[in-house]
């Protein structure tokens, strides 16, 4: 048994779906989250850029002595580097992987739409995990960075125009296909959209929510090392930002279903 936290970083608000998951299905946990709400978004940025911020993201959540490492961003899992993982010297996952390897099970067609940020769509990084598990498959992909906009100032409720308008012209190239079964929401933020997603693309298309296929991932990967927190612990959550406080957790707690009981503080990204 392992007690130390499990930590997970995003650009900001998004990497929320997959700490809401892992409160699910591993509850003793504790967890270290840090939203880079200083720098969000991530979406727009060079992979220069990137690699700096995500590296400092890392370099903090190791210093607070985490177990394991979740890239809750398909920003920064796209954008990831060997160099990067080997310097947490604890398991990684990002989101990639596991929402990729997801949809190939889950897509009868093999035609599977992909929604994330520029910088992921330009990386290719789903397209190449999805060709290897299904070679077959046919890929389409579409950057939406306003949904990350809208996420992070609360556009979320189902009704919202606002929303619902940028999400129908985002979404008319899948709309076009009607082979298409399956779409992965290749950012985080976006599956606090799905409900807007899923009633205009209808229940043929199954949605992929890839914090919640990082946070299963997680478990097999802390099981297999026996790395759980096993103990009869109640997890808690404490959460890092890099700008104000204010207003997080009312927005965190929209994603989170719940409201925020644990502490946030404010922290200094570029010191790490
Ligand atoms: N939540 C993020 C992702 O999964 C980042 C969005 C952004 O900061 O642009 O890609």
């Amino acid at each position: 048994m392992d007690t130390r936290p499990i930590g997970v970083f995003d650009s900001g608000l998004g990497g929320l779906t997959a700490v809401r998951e892992l409160v699910k299905i591993l509850p003793q946990e504790d967890i270290i989250y840090f939203g880079d709400t200083g720098r969000v978004p991530y979406g727009p940025r060079s992979k220069e850029t990137l690699r700096r911020y995500v590296q400092q993201d890392v370099n903090f959540l190791i210093s607070k002595g985490v177990k394991m490492i979740i890239a809750a961003c398909g920003t920064a899992s796209a954008n990831m580097t060997q160099e990067i993982i080997d310097s947490m010297g604890v398991p990684y996952t990002g989101v990639v992987v596991p929402a990729a390897m997801k949809a190939a099970k889950c897509s009868k067609t093999g035609q599977i739409g992909v929604i994330a940020t520029a910088a992921t769509v330009r990386s290719k990084a789903f397209d190449n995990v999805l060709k290897r598990a299904l070679p077959e498959c046919k890929v389409t992909s579409n950057a939406c960075p306003l949904f990350v906009a809208l996420v992070e100032n609360g556009y979320s409720d189902f009704n919202n125009p606002v929303t619902r308008l940028v999400a129908k012209d985002y979404l008319q190239p899948f709309m076009k296909n009607p082979d298409l079964d399956t779409l992965i929401l290749g950012c985080t933020h976006f599956p606090v959209l799905s409900d807007i997603i899923a009633d205009i693309l209808g229940t043929d298309v199954t949605l992929i929510d890839p914090g919640k296929e990082a946070a299963h991932y997680a478990k097999s990967v802390l099981q297999s090392l026996n790395s759980c927190n096993t103990s009869e612990h109640q997890g808690v959550c404490h959460y890092y930002i890099s700008d104000n406080v204010e207003g997080f957790s009312e927005n965190a707690g929209i994603i989170l279903g719940e409201p925020v009981l644990g502490q946030v503080e404010k922290i200094e990204i570029d010191t790490y």
